[in-house]
């Protein structure tokens, strides 16, 4: 096989740096190791940037999230009893952000790639990476135990944070930057009206907790939990007990409970794979970044990356700009870093990181202090709806 961009990976870094690519006549092929029902099955954050629904909108994948999703102008910091709103419009320059559920974008992007019959192959095995370095790359896998190269010009490698492309670059051409936390988060979603309207970030002396939803009757919760715990220690009613703890009288009185119809536990994580880049192979989402999710900012930051990565390749494509090549990592790295820091201090001062209550008051104090003052709440803001991408040019 032969194709101009090889992308390894179907989830929404790949399908949407594939459906890009596809719309400017870029040819591409995607690989990916799971079935499609086994990538939908993956429940992940949902909320979206704007920068990240103008592209979504720009790959014409935008009409049912724009039918569906919800904009949100504000949400909600809880800590000491009380709840502070950060007004995310007013203090952003107007902009806003839209809830709707990471596994629906990656489903309106497989469905656009399954109506356009670009080439997709799932379920495949033994992915390898070839020649990176060179002027003629490669692929190999398995497909229903049959061999298969693609030939190609350059490669996107859009396979997570376990995935093989990051992996194939020689040790000594990358830099790993890491800092793993000392809890995890247990997620419970149910079909249950959503607490508020608005999420609501919890910080209690009991740890932390996060009110977040799906829809009008789905909601997704939150709470802080050990690395340790299993989920089958959790039962529901655990669940509700401890979030109703960590929420301000008021917010638990209201909290509609119900079975759970998902339950699973996250590991927090922050990382960055420096450079993004290694001769015709490239580094997208997280293949070469996680952030924890307190920031909402890991499918953001695919997306920015996706933004990056077609614009380079479009021009290289449309109006020979071999210069900018080179550059993709640069540019992407700069906002990467920015978000990283907004998601390692929202992460900071909103968990428990130990039993010290000096620790806590100190998380009150800045978090009383971030939200009284302008400075702060813009601080916030324009961290939270986004940063602005950065022009390829
Ligand atoms: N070959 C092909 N595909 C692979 C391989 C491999 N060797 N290894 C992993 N994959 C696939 C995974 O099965 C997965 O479907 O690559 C895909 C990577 O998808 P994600 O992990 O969702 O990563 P990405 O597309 O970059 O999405 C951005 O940011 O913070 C997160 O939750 C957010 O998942 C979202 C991510
Ligand atoms: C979610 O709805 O799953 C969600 C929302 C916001 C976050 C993290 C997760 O910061």
């Amino acid at each position: 096989m032969k194709t101009q961009v090889a992308i390894i990976g179907a989830g929404p870094s790949g399908l949407l740096l594939g459906r890009l690519l596809e719309l400017q006549g870029i040819d591409n092929i995607i690989i990916e190791t799971k079935s499609p029902d086994y990538v939908l099955s993956r429940i992940r954050a949902g909320v979206l940037e704007q920068g990240t629904t103008k592209l979504l909108r720009e790959a014409q994948v935008g009409d049912r999230m724009d039918r569906e999703g919800h904009v949100h102008e504000g949400f909600a910091l809880s800590f000491s009893g009380r709840v502070e709103r950060i007004d995310l419009k007013r203090y952003s320059g107007g902009k806003t952000v839209m809830v709707y559920g990471q596994t629906e974008v990656t489903k309106d992007l497989m469905d656009a790639r399954l109506a356009s019959g670009a080439p997709s192959y799932y379920e495949v095995e033994q992915v390898t990476l070839h020649d990176a370095d060179s002027d003629h790359p490669s692929v190999s896998f398995l497909k229903d135990g049959a061999p298969h190269i693609i030939a190609c010009d350059y490669i996107a490698g859009c396979d997570g944070f376990h995935g093989v492309s990051r992996k194939s670059i020689p040790a000594d051409r990358i830099a790993l930057f890491e800092r793993v936390y000392p809890f995890g988060w247990l997620g419970v979603l149910s079909r249950t009206p959503p607490v508020s309207h608005e999420l609501i970030y919890a910080n209690h002396a009991r740890g932390f907790a996060l009110c977040s939803m799906r829809s009008d009757n789905l909601s997704r919760y939150y709470v802080q939990c050990s690395l340790d715990d299993k989920v089958e220690a959790w039962s529901d009613e655990r669940f509700w007990d401890e979030l109703r703890a960590r929420l301000p009288e008021e917010t638990a009185n209201l909290l509609v409970t119900g079975p759970s119809i998902e339950k699973s536990i996250a590991p927090l994580r922050s990382f960055v794979a420096e450079p993004m880049q290694y001769g015709r192979l490239f580094l997208v989402g997280d293949a070469a970044h996680i952030v924890p999710p307190t920031g909402a900012k890991g499918l953001n930051l695919a997306a920015s990356d996706v933004y990056t990565l077609y614009h380079v390749l479009r021009k290289r494509y449309r109006e020979g700009r071999l210069d900018l090549i080179d550059k993709y990592s640069e540019i992407c790295l700069r906002r990467i870093w920015k978000a990283e820091r907004f998601s390692w201090w929202m992460t900071s001062i909103l968990h428990k990181f130990s039993d010290d209550p000096f620790s806590q008051r100190i998380q009150e104090a800045e978090l009383a202090y971030f939200t009284s003052s302008e400075a702060g709440r813009t601080s916030i803001a324009e961290n939270y709806v986004g940063l602005p991408y950065e022009p390829v040019e």
